[in-house]
């Protein structure tokens, strides 16, 4: 069944599952209002943290909102991952 999560696989054995997941514990952003500033533009993780607020506090969430950014082409991150898999959770 399919309830609108998506699922990423990475070839280092990261998997995210993409759907209503705290990315920034700090300042409670979701994965979705990452995805979604990602989306309207944000290409770096200071654009992200500009939009939506997720990395502007600890930092301990910059490693995953880079991967995010990477998974949609925005070279930002501190290492090149790209999908093995996409596909619905
Ligand atoms: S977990 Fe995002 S700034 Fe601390």
């Amino acid at each position: 069944m399919c309830d609108g999560r998506v699922a990423l696989e990475f070839e280092n054995g990261i998997h995210y599952l993409l759907g209503n997941m705290y990315v920034c514990v700090c300042l409670a952003v979701t994965d979705r209002e990452v995805e979604a500033a990602i989306e309207d533009g944000a290409k770096t993780r200071e654009e992200v943290t500009r939009v939506c607020k997720a990395g502007g506090d600890c930092g301990a969430c910059h490693g995953q909102i880079e991967d995010m950014l990477e998974a949609h082409g925005c070279p930002g991150g501190s290492q090149r991952l790209v999908p093995l898999r996409i596909r619905a959770a």
